[in-house]
């Protein structure tokens, strides 16, 4: 079992009946998914929402049953990877393509539980990462020029031969700061700019995140 798989285990062992289960996307979202599937084929009753569509096929093959998150307007965990985890548990998230339903479903939940390995934890945020900025196809180069004139360096998610879509049809700008820029600043200065859809900065959305490293499960939580 590798890191990723033991922290996976360990936060589905945390689910308990009745719960509505929020579904991340990624490598680690999907060793939850198929541990939850397991207990739920033990008898645990639970209802899930998913953060894509590659996540809602995954839980639904494996059994779980999926809700739309139109018929929800909160629930009670959110379980998702994430690219980066900062020492006051400020997350860099977004190498996948979903990220507005991702930060709906960590925000409208009671407990965020984050799964990493530790090479996902850094000093800063935007440390190993770019930050994948969405934004609306026709206002790509206003946001570029505004997030520009914030200190950014990037450019737009090449994919193969084209551009990178997300599932909302959204482009996606990858832009590094400064390493000067708190992910607190970041995180607000680019809250404010017009024609952003969403950012990869997830700032005090987590209540816990689990680490896995040489066969252990760390818990860093809030307070
Ligand atoms: C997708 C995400 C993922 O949670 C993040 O990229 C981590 O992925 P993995 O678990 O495969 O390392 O934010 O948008």
């Amino acid at each position: 079992m590798n890191d990723k798989q033991r922290v996976a285990l360990h936060a589905a062992n945390l689910i308990e009946d009745g719960m509505v289960v929020g579904l991340g996307t990624g490598s680690t979202a999907n060793y939850f998914i198929d541990e939850l599937a397991s207990r739920h084929a033990d008898g645990l009753t639970i209802t899930t929402v998913a953060s894509s569509i590659v996540s809602a096929n995954r839980a639904q093959q494996m059994g779980l049953t999926v809700i739309a998150m139109e018929q929800l307007s909160n629930i009670d965990v959110y379980v998702d990877g994430a690219d980066e985890v900062s020492p006051n548990m400020a997350l860099l998230k977004g190498r996948g393509s979903d990220l507005v339903r991702e930060k709906l479903l960590a925000n409208a939940s009671d407990q965020f539980l984050v799964l990493i390995d530790s090479s996902k934890c850094v000093d800063r945020i935007g440390q190993n990462f770019p930050i994948p900025i969405e934004v609306a196809p026709f206002s790509w180069k206003m946001v570029l020029h505004s997030v520009v004139d914030m200190g950014g360096k990037g450019a737009l998610r090449p994919n193969g031969d084209g551009l990178a879509v997300t599932s909302h049809g959204s482009l996606v700008l990858d832009m590094a700061f400064d390493a000067a820029l708190t992910s607190q600043q970041l995180n607000e200065q680019l809250n404010a700019v017009p024609g952003i859809v969403e950012h990869g900065i997830f700032e005090q959305l987590a209540t816990a995140i689990l680490i896995g490293e040489n066969d252990q499960v760390t818990i860093l939580k809030t307070g």
